[in-house]
């Protein structure tokens, strides 16, 4: 593509070669990641995901060999080559990513795949071509992990996928090679090391992980810049924390949205709004919050309410908010073309819609029927869509759903030449496709911010790389099947690692009638993924907690009050996804990437660092094999200790989930309640796991943005066990109320602990002291 190496000059970070036919860069963003640029579209970079870099200052030399030019920093080493072939090696001249330097050579397809067409049958498409690859040379040891939200196992070696946000609401299984998000990030992960590539292109991308010959992996794009972010590790967590600083870090949310969410298409009217609160107050299920999907709305005209169906709906909210719920409503982005109707008047009168390559509004059709597309990759149109948000946020609404935006659209496609403004470098779909949701929700957030001035929630089926700094996210609409609960596991946990820390999937499944089975076990998974939330499409059957029988509603009562004692643990991971960008739900070789035994799990989990989860995926199951990594491990039902490094079995009857902590943890907890706020959480409860550990609790007021500004509490908890336990609490920072009390609660321990050096005596496994 760029021909023959020329000469090249240095400027501060960046390397600037001038190949035969273009010029390559090479900059240092920091010591550890490193990006390889060519202007093939624009002159410099046009990031929709990178905002707001930080660059620090990185020493190398670069050297001219006979054929390529060496550039040598401390830790890393890269030769370049013509066409802009690169190798990386570490600074002691091991290779950590090679480029193959051959012509492609695919696996022949057998057959007409017109005839097997015929029958209906998904016929996969031959080999293509596209203008910018970037092939690597598979050395053998590698595992892939990372791609944001696919189907199919947590390791994608052998797997080809697109990056082409796609509404398709059938059963979505392994041969999906693109679903809502796109998220043009993986991690390597080799014997001693591994690293992540970041492709830094909108437009569709494409992402063979050897498929097509085992003798390499490439990444592809048929437009666009040459873009891309090599981030080395050497750990797959220093990868994350790496990648997020690159696009960005999932921000702490306010308390309530951790809580157990209630969702349906749709709970209309207000009435069976209402009737859903009280079933939860009444049969003593926590829930925070109630969703509104769109029919909440006037004829699906967003940013409207229907005043049949929602008669003084302001009402209603302020009467659920003294039952201590959220409401939270859709809203999509396609405005219904409608004369005298306000959004649409504005739009049009300020040529805030898409339009077609004659400059007029494009029309597809949608919920409303014939709808026009906001621009929103232009500056006033966010503007102007951050604004709207004042409406429901002036009606009490506590946090928006974005849906419907990868553009959904139901006549066709939008074709490729829609227009769009693109921030001053007019473009077509082509380019923007792929951030239209992404760019949604920036605008959802940044409204939601400045007229509530608390942590915006707002959650958007499709994104990019970066919508983590102003989204949570859902997985979409999957099915009522085993093999979607099982699937979840798998594609949250790879969300995790492409940056996206607050997550979750339809517990219970959207279409499809679940069985109760199904949501006992869909509930106990759900406990454990940050976004807690029951939707169920409309016509299917009841999928509220107490929708089948008593059994179950049990099971599911356990479960969401258990998700509720651990609160504090998970608003503690929050901090961490903010601080460091790791995810709460984690893939066990994210903790213990020495450990084959982690490197293909792909139904267990680690909930933060302590927690291991190994939820029951299958119907009929009552005992499963578990892993558990070196260390030991608590049962969290039986308190049983199990030493590590092997597999058990464990006994999991419908109302057990084999949960297991890490001995030496602290693991926080609150008392019951029904919804955060129902008490003043001044109570800590520590469920001590006797041994050596550490650990840090952060405490804030859980809405506001002080915490920024240091109002906030961070706790180290230290613990060692010898002849006696010892426990010493101490603050790192203090920039918030203390708790009044504190309430440990002991595992297999009697006797006598040491408490910031004071001795107490444990009798029945708890000890109450209070703060001052
Ligand atoms: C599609 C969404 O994925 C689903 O969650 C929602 O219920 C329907 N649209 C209706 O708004």
């Amino acid at each position: 593509m760029l021909g023959k190496l020329g000469f090249y000059i240095v400027n501060e970070n960046i390397i600037e070669i001038q190949f035969e036919n273009g010029v390559g860069k090479i900059e240092f963003i920091n010591e550890n990641i490193v990006n390889f640029f060519s202007p093939l579209k624009y002159e410099k970079h046009f990031s929709r995901a990178v905002e707001d870099l930080k660059k620090s200052k990185v020493d190398f030399h670069v050297i001219n060999e006979k054929n390529c030019i060496e550039i040598e920093s401390s830790i890393l080493r890269i030769k370049v080559y013509d066409e802009f072939k690169v190798d990386i090696y570490d600074n002691k001249g091991n290779i950590i990513c090679e480029d193959y330097k051959y012509k492609r050579k695919p696996f022949i397809r057998r057959g007409n795949g017109k005839i097997a067409e015929g029958e209906g049958i998904k016929v996969e498409e031959n080999f293509r071509k596209h203008k910018i690859e970037i092939v690597k040379k598979m050395l053998g040891d590698e595992y892939f992990y990372g791609f944001g939200e696919k189907t199919g196992h947590l390791n994608k070696k052998g797997y080809y996928y697109e990056m082409w946000n796609t509404d398709d609401p059938k059963p979505h299984v392994e041969n999906y090679t693109a679903l809502y998000k796109s998220i043009p990030f993986f991690i390597t992960k080799r014997n001693n090391l591994s690293f992540g590539i970041f492709f830094d292109n909108t437009f569709k991308t494409y992402f063979d992980m050897g498929k097509e010959n085992s003798e390499y992996y490439y990444f592809a794009a048929d437009d666009g810049n040459l873009d891309y972010y090599f981030i080395y590790g050497p750990s797959i967590k220093e990868v994350v924390i790496g990648y997020t600083e690159l696009t960005g870090k999932t921000p702490l949310p306010q308390l309530w949205t951790l809580g157990y969410h209630q969702s349906r298409w749709s709970y209309s009217p207000k009435d069976r709004v209402m009737e859903i609160a009280k079933l939860f107050r009444e049969k003593d299920i926590p829930c925070d919050v109630i969703h509104l999907d769109i029919d909440y709305m006037d004829g699906f005209r967003v940013f409207t309410w229907d005043k049949s169906a929602f008669e003084n709906h302001k009402k209603m909210i302020k009467d659920l908010k003294n039952m201590g719920f959220k409401v939270v409503t859709i809203i999509d982005p396609g405005v219904k073309k409608d004369r005298g109707y306000k959004i649409y008047d504005d739009g049009l009168k300020n040529g805030y819609f898409a339009t077609d390559k004659d400059g007029i509004p494009y029309v597809n059709e949608v919920w409303p029927g014939e709808a026009l597309y906001p621009d929103f990759t232009d500056e006033k149109v966010r503007m102007w869509w951050s604004e709207n948000q004042r409406i429901m946020m002036e009606d009490g609404i506590a946090g928006i759903w974005n849906d419907m935006n990868e553009p959904a659209s139901f006549k066709g496609p939008l074709p490729d030449d829609v227009q769009f403004k693109n921030d001053g470098r007019p473009t077509n779909h082509l380019e923007v496709h792929n951030v239209y949701g992404h760019l949604m929700s920036k605008a959802t957030y940044e409204g939601i911010k400045k007229y509530t001035n608390k942590r915006p929630f707002v959650i958007t089926r499709a994104c990019f790389a970066g919508t983590q700094k102003y989204s949570t996210i859902w997985t979409g609409d999957n099915h009522s099947f085993w093999e979607h609960l099982r699937m979840a596991v798998p594609m949250l946990l790879n969300l995790g690692l492409s940056g996206m820390a607050f997550s979750g999937t339809d517990v219970g499944g959207f279409q499809f009638d679940a069985t109760g089975e199904l949501l006992s076990r869909w509930v106990q998974l759900g406990c454990f993924t940050p976004l807690f939330r029951n939707h169920s499409c409309m016509h299917t059957r009841d999928q509220e907690p107490w929708a089948f029988d008593k059994q179950t509603e049990d099971i599911n009562r356990k479960y969401i009050k258990l998700r509720y004692k651990l609160l504090p643990y998970i608003y503690d991971l929050m901090y961490q996804a903010e601080f460091y960008g790791l995810p709460v739900m984690r893939p066990l070789i994210l903790h213990y990437e020495n450990d084959i035994n982690t490197f293909e799990l792909n139904d267990q989990f680690l909930f933060g660092e302590n927690i291991l989860v190994a939820p029951v995926l299958e119907q009929g199951k009552n005992v499963r094999a578990v892993y558990l990594p070196e260390g030991r491990w608590v049962d969290y039902w039986t308190k049983q200790i199990h030493e590590g490094g092997k597999y058990i079995l464990k006994e999991a009857p419908l109302d057990i989930c084999p949960i297991f902590i890490k001995e030496g943890s602290v693991i926080p907890n609150y008392e019951e309640q029904n919804f955060v706020g129902e008490k003043p959480n001044n109570i800590l409860i520590i469920d001590v796991y006797p041994g050596s550990g550490e650990y840090y609790h952060y405490k804030d007021d859980g809405e506001s943005f002080d915490y920024r500004d240091g109002k906030y509490n961070l706790y180290k908890i230290s613990m060692q066990i010898e002849k006696i336990l010892r426990i010493d609490i101490s603050k790192e920072h203090d920039g918030y109320t203390d708790y009044e009390k504190i309430i440990f609660k002991f595992n297999n321990y009697d006797g006598k602990v040491l408490i910031n050096s004071k001795e107490y005596s444990v009798k029945n496994s708890i000890l109450e002291i209070s703060m001052n």
